[in-house]
């Protein structure tokens, strides 16, 4: 495991946030991991679903993700506050020769509870020291047209590469733009 720890701070108090590498989920993180992204989906985060959501619905989504981490290829980037799962990402490699000097970020989240306190950012410096750590030399990440999440990404040096139109299709009628963003490391 590679990490990143760092003082941040969290409802009023000074919290230990940190962020790291985990190549091994066992039961219990899964658990925790599981809790997270359910009920970000059913905050309305637009990580692969639209609420609501059963933890039901995210399992299967979640063990494919997690088959990538067990498999060796992909690194899943945990972010704690005080020990506690906060939130996460999944750095995604390539099993290409030819593409293996950059990666894609999946499901970025931070809880509901600790949203817009810096800890999305923080996240972010983690997954860009764990990139580095990789030896990676950019990342892409797509955004749900329509969110506005795209605006966190660009203030953290991403910048967007087009998109496909319509490729997301969140309700009838709804179909919504994938933005396609790049940031170097
Ligand atoms: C997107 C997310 C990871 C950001 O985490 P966070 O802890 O709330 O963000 P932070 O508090 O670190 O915010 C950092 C900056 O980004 C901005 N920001 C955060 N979320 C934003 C959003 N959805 N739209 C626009 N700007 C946003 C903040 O205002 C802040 O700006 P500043 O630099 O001027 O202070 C979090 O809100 C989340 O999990 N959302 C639901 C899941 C989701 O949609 N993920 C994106 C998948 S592509």
């Amino acid at each position: 495991m590679r990490g990143a720890r760092q003082a941040g701070r969290h409802d009023g108090d000074v919290s230990d946030v940190e962020v790291r590498a985990v190549t091994a989920v066992d039961d219990a993180l899964r658990a925790e991991l599981l809790a997270c992204w359910t009920d970000v989906n059913n905050a309305g985060g637009a990580v692969g679903f639209v609420p609501p959501v059963t933890a039901a619905d995210v399992a299967p989504v979640l063990d494919r993700l997690l088959a990538g981490v067990t498999s060796g290829r992909d690194v899943l980037a945990l972010l704690t506050v005080d020990g506690a799962t906060a939130g996460f990402a999944c750095l995604v490699g390539s099993s290409s020769p030819l593409r293996r000097h950059w990666g894609r970020v999946l499901r970025v989240q931070v809880h509901p509870s600790r949203q817009g306190q810096g800890l999305g950012r923080m996240l972010m410096a983690g997954v860009h020291d764990i990139a580095c750590s990789l030896g990676w030399e950019f990342l892409q990440l797509t955004a749900r047209g329509g969110t506005g999440v795209d605006a966190f990404y660009r203030r953290l040096g991403y910048a967007e590469h087009g998109r496909l139109p319509g490729a997301i299709r969140v309700g009838a009628g709804d179909d919504r733009d994938e933005i396609i963003l790049v940031r170097r490391l």
